[in-house]
């Protein structure tokens, strides 16, 4: 579920690409870390339980400067436990064949315990808990002289999913990499080859990149790449060009990556909305949802699935897809959604929303609603992404890299790229030209309205400081706003550690409000929609009990009731979820920067859940 580098080249040492690499994964959430490096020696390996810095410590104490250019082929791997606690042994790189053979992988090996009882039946002495250690052994005994063929039939055998890359003493200058539902990329560089499980991993060497899809094994050495499938029939693959350069995935002068990207909003929005707003017509052009007006005015139902963040997003995408299309639309947690024998058919659209488009219970969605028949499209920020391309069609947010592992930028580019989409059915339907018009200059201004939000940052810090040691606090908000009060506690949890809950302003009378004293702030979400004067009356139930109220509301409409206001621009409603969810992201960060959090890799987090 983690990070894979691996480097190949004819000149440079692959120490340093390989450190650099698995830092620019880290943001992906780990525990551990390793090298494996080759030589005409052999294979060495070292690895280090916690960050990147303390296994590049290793390699200085290790491995003298001068021993290091004659190591041009190596792998790399960050590893988040999912067999083993986070200890040396278990680390990747694992070893086969005698220290010959090196593995990393991401994934799981779900039949692992029964190819590890065949394995050791064969005298076979495994050093680790992990599920990775079988797939090196496996491949060891299936090498009799072709490296890539060795892997392949290990492969074959394995159930589960899996991103590799091995090496072999035994095959100089030889690297075998695969994929089966956990990603990895190739970058062609002029000199040398990179692969990654993660474009980020790539961009300061190449940008010329090959997407491997499931079941593809490809074999890298310095003169190349040559991808096949598994029954090791060559396959093509074309070479792709990422659209965004090193600068995107460095802080650039900010402390966390979470603060640049709830900043970059601003131009991550005009990205989502550059050349998709029809001011003639009144519409959006989202051409990649290659749907024709035949097929959206068929569609009888909607159903958005997600996890976390994308959920969130999605139940924002439910207010506006009935409101402006008046087709019902059901959010549903991707997990949920594909266990439930969900019922959906060929009159059923459903949009997946995954930042990534890696998330395993996401994808699984998106598999059971194509073998179901149902029309489906994705909307994913990582371009080449599995979901993206498994739905075949969607809209590409172009948010550019999320690094932090809190999700900021992508929600509020998924709520607009919905919202374009609920347009274009709209306009297909019920919603007049004129109408259509009004949104479209509403959209067009979005990128404006953000950054009168982030003009707040300091005001936002200042009631941040006040409510920072609070260990429990309620985010409160109805309608299009509510999945809003669930997006900001979700950010307070994840990255300040702050016990927080969202709920539809009317619930908390009927339980939660037990809970509130004058030592559990509530956040409520007063911004300018239908239904505002009702959460006013919750606002005042909760003063009633002592509890303090910070108020996410319009510029001039801040309510006397509430004890501090974070102000908003006055937009239409369909946009008051994205000014207030900007607020709230920068609310969590600065609760979270005053109680001295590790921002961009909360613990026990992973930015992308490749695991069910
Ligand atoms: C967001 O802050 C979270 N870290 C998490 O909930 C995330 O949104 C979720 O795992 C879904 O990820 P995806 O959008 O990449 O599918
Ligand atoms: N399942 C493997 C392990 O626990 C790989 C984990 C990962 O993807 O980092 O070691």
């Amino acid at each position: 579920m983690c990070g894979i580098v691996g480097f190949s080249s004819r000149s440079t040492s692959a120490v340093r690409p390989l450190v650099s690499g698995l830092s620019r994964l880290e943001y992906r959430g780990y525990d551990s870390a390793g090298v494996a490096l080759e030589s005409t020696a052999g294979v060495r390996v070292f690895k280090q339980t916690g960050k990147v810095a303390e296994l590049d410590k290793l390699l200085k104490r290790e491995l003298p400067e001068e021993e290091r250019a004659k190591y041009t082929l190596g792998i790399a791997h960050t590893r988040w436990a999912t067999h083993g606690l986070p200890t040396v042994a278990n680390a990747h790189p694992h070893l086969a064949d005698g220290g010959r053979l090196a593995l990393v992988h991401n994934g799981i090996i779900e039949n692992y315990a029964a190819l590890r009882d065949g394995l050791e039946r064969r005298g076979v002495e495994f050093v680790s808990q992990t599920d990775t250690e079988v797939l090196a052994h496996l491949v060891a005994a299936f090498d009799r002289g072709d490296f890539l063929a060795a892997v392949c039939e290990a492969l074959k055998r394995v159930e589960g999913t899996y991103g590799i890359a091995a090496i072999s003493a035994r095959h100089p200058g030889e690297m075998v990499v695969a994929r089966k539902g956990s990603p990895l990329v190739i970058g062609i560089g002029e000199k040398d080859t990179v692969v990654a499980s993660d474009v980020s991993a790539i961009v300061a060497y190449t940008r010329q990149v090959i997407y491997l899809k499931d079941g593809d094994v490809a074999m890298v050495t310095p003169d190349g790449v040559d991808i096949h499938s598994l029954d090791n029939s060559p396959v093509s693959r074309e070479v792709q060009e990422v659209d965004w350069d090193i600068g995107a995935i460095e802080k650039g002068g900010y402390d966390h990556f979470m603060l640049k990207e709830i900043f970059e909003q601003p131009d991550a929005l005009a990205n989502t909305i550059r050349g998709r707003l029809d001011p003639g017509g009144g519409t959006a052009i989202l051409s990649g949802l290659n749907l024709s007006p035949r097929e959206l005015a068929a569609v009888r139902r909607l159903v958005i699935v997600g996890c976390g963040t994308s959920l969130h997003a999605g139940m924002v995408g439910k207010c506006l897809f009935e409101s402006l299309a008046d087709v019902p639309a059901s959010p549903e947690q991707a997990a949920e959604f594909r266990y439930s024998n969900p019922i959906v058919g060929p009159d059923d659209w459903v949009i997946a929303l995954s930042q990534s488009g890696e998330t395993a219970d996401t994808l699984a969605a998106v598999r059971e609603s194509i073998r179901k028949g149902a029309l489906v499209s994705a909307l994913c920020n990582v371009v080449g992404s599995t979901i993206a391309r498994e739905a075949g069609r969607g809209v590409y947010l172009h948010a550019g890299p999320e690094i932090s592992v809190a999700s900021t930028k992508a929600f509020t580019a998924q709520v607009t790229a919905l919202l374009m989409t609920a347009l274009k059915l709209g306009r297909t339907r019920r919603l007049s030209r004129e109408a259509g018009d009004r949104l479209v200059r509403e959209i067009t201004g979005l990128p404006d309205l953000v950054r009168r939000v982030l003009a707040q940052s300091e005001a936002i810090a200042r009631i941040a400081e006040k409510y920072a040691s609070a260990s429990d606090m309620f985010f409160i908000g109805r309608g299009i706003l509510y999945p809003v009060a669930l997006e900001g506690a979700l950010k307070v949890k994840e990255v300040a550690y702050v016990h927080a809950e969202g709920y539809q302003a009317a619930e908390l009378k009927h339980g939660p409000i037990a809970l509130l004293s004058e030592k559990t702030p509530v956040v409520a979400l007063l911004a300018d929609i239908p239904g505002k004067e009702k959460t006013l009356g919750n606002v005042q139930e909760c003063r009633a009990r002592n509890a303090p109220v910070i108020a996410v509301a319009t510029e001039g409409d801040e309510t006397a009731a509430a004890t501090d206001a974070m102000v908003v621009p006055k937009t239409c409603p369909e946009l008051a979820p994205i000014v207030s969810a900007v607020a709230l992201q920068l609310f969590a960060y600065h609760v979270a920067r005053l109680r001295g959090c590790e921002i961009d890799q909360p613990r026990n987090l992973a930015k992308s859940v490749t695991v069910e």
